[in-house]
């Protein structure tokens, strides 16, 4: 059987959390109290309930709730996963219920199940390139997200031939997409103004991304750009402003605090499992990113310490905050831009018990692989790790032993979209995917260049 609740003429319908946050009154709390069982199913079992909502952009939603007993209703019932739209675009949720008519109340939590499932995340990946398309893949896997159109100024690329798309790590595709399904686009000025487009994905050559963002979210879109967040400071600057300006989410890729291996380093030092972490050292080697012209040019990319050691550096200030000044040797590649092409940074912190390097650069001969690694020195434990030979981090501990640790499989490039679109659909800031931090990032690659030119320590200052 199936019963029916129906929102009371008060309630106006539901408003989205990032409305909220702009001043208006969020109506979910209200709402709330609006929606009662008709009389006629209170005193049965419901096996099927469904609940008529008029949802924030003017459509009529219509659920099937999915929830075991409504006074244990929680969010992981539901997570919107069964969710499907139907040709009136009403939002169903096709999951067999059970709710007990008569103790019905709306909790909070049934509440929430019922957000989760409306708030589909709508994405448009900006940029069909190495990262473009490795986002393409990803969230056609993310839950709570729908993959609803693309952008890209190739012809080539918005037509599906995705052959010629290389990078740092074995593409994800060789061969041709089919995206007659999609809403393909040009041009981003078009693509912003979609209504059917929630989180602009920004995939762009790293000089195109200030812009970009800045143009998505005045549009009203949340954004998710991958790293470097810009080249400069001042860039970085107006991107976290108009965010903060127009109330939406502008998340940056920094995934390497997504990847297993990495976040066991941070979990440790968090936990103080094996003591401090007194000594870190990091590494990221490639040879030189020649599959796309504009990475070897710093103007455009940044150059390897801004495009390829951001990540070591980010994960330096996510560990241990910014350091009061950093120190950098290296090699210079006078060649061709002139632009460094192997350093190891000295991260200066007060404390004189804690040691910190990174080393990077795309020094190495072609068939060199991409490789990033680290060993990490805690009182009662030495970590290491190597992607290129060492797939799983080793842990030797003070009793003389050690051994592998076996971390879970988890693609952190599927990780961070499922957080983002997590966020989204949760309002929920996303911290590790933090802008303002990424600018930190951003300024302590930024001194390390200027330490390395003057050959001398550079102060760091936020
Ligand atoms: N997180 C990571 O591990 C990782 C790895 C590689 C690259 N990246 C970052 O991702 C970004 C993109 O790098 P990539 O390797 O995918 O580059 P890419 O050159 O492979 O792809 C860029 C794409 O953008 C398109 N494009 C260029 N200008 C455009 C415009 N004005 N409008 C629309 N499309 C345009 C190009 O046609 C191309 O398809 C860079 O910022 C890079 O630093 C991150």
């Amino acid at each position: 059987m199936s019963c029916q609740f129906r929102v009371l003429p008060k309630g106006k319908g539901l408003v989205p959390p990032h409305k909220a946050h702009q001043g208006a009154v969020s109506k979910v709390h209200q709402l709330r109290q609006h929606i009662v069982p008709s009389q006629a199913n209170r005193a049965q079992p419901c096996h099927s309930p469904t609940i008529i909502l008029p949802l924030f952009d003017g459509r009529c939603g219509k659920f099937k709730v999915s929830v075991q007993a409504c006074k244990s209703a929680r969010v992981q019932e539901c997570r919107g996963a069964d969710v499907k739209r139907d040709h009136a675009n009403a939002v169903k949720i096709k999951t067999p219920a059970r709710i007990h008519a008569c103790t019905y109340a709306l909790t909070n939590a049934l509440m929430e199940v019922i957000w989760m499932a409306a708030k589909t995340v709508r994405v448009a990946v900006v940029g069909l390139g190495f990262m473009g398309v490795t986002h393409y893949f990803n969230y056609k896997k993310v839950k709570g997200a729908e993959l609803v159109a693309v952008c890209d100024v190739d012809p080539k690329r918005l037509a599906g031939d995705w052959r010629d798309i290389a990078g740092n790590l074995p593409t994800v595709t060789s061969g041709r997409e089919d995206l007659s399904g999609l809403k393909r686009y040009s041009n981003l000025d078009e693509l912003v103004e979609d209504p059917d487009v929630d989180l602009v994905d920004i995939c762009l050559p790293t000089h195109l991304h200030a812009d970009a963002a800045i143009k998505a979210l005045n549009a009203g879109k949340h954004v998710f750009v991958e790293k470097p967040i810009a080249l400069t400071v001042r860039d970085a600057d107006r991107m976290v402003e108009t965010a903060q300006k127009v109330g939406r989410f502008l998340m940056v890729g920094q995934v390497l605090r997504f990847f297993p291996a990495f976040r066991l380093i941070k979990d440790y030092h968090e936990s103080g499992t094996y003591g401090k972490l007194r000594a870190l050292h990091l590494r990221r080697i490639i040879s030189k990113p020649t599959w796309a012209e504009w990475f070897l040019d710093p103007k455009k990319s940044g150059g390897a310490i801004v495009d390829l050691h951001i990540h070591d550096s980010d994960f330096v200030q996510f560990l241990f905050g910014l350091p009061k000044a950093v120190f950098t040797r290296g090699l210079i590649d006078r060649k061709r831009y002139g632009e460094a092409e192997y350093f190891v940074t000295h991260y200066i912190y007060d404390d004189e018990d804690l040691t910190v390097t990174g080393m990077g650069g795309n020094i190495a001969m072609p068939k060199f692989t991409f490789e990033h690694g680290y060993d990490a020195f805690f009182e009662n434990a030495t970590l290491e790790f190597n992607s290129r030979w060492l797939p799983n981090p080793v842990l030797y501990t003070a009793d003389g032993k050690q051994k592998e640790v076996r971390l879970k499989e988890v693609d952190p490039y599927f990780a961070e979209l499922q957080y983002a679109v997590d966020c989204i659909r949760k309002n929920e800031q996303p911290v590790l995917l933090s802008a303002e931090s990424a600018q930190n990032a951003l300024l302590l690659c930024l001194k390390e260049a200027e330490s390395l030119a003057k050959g001398k320590p550079v102060k760091v200052t936020a």
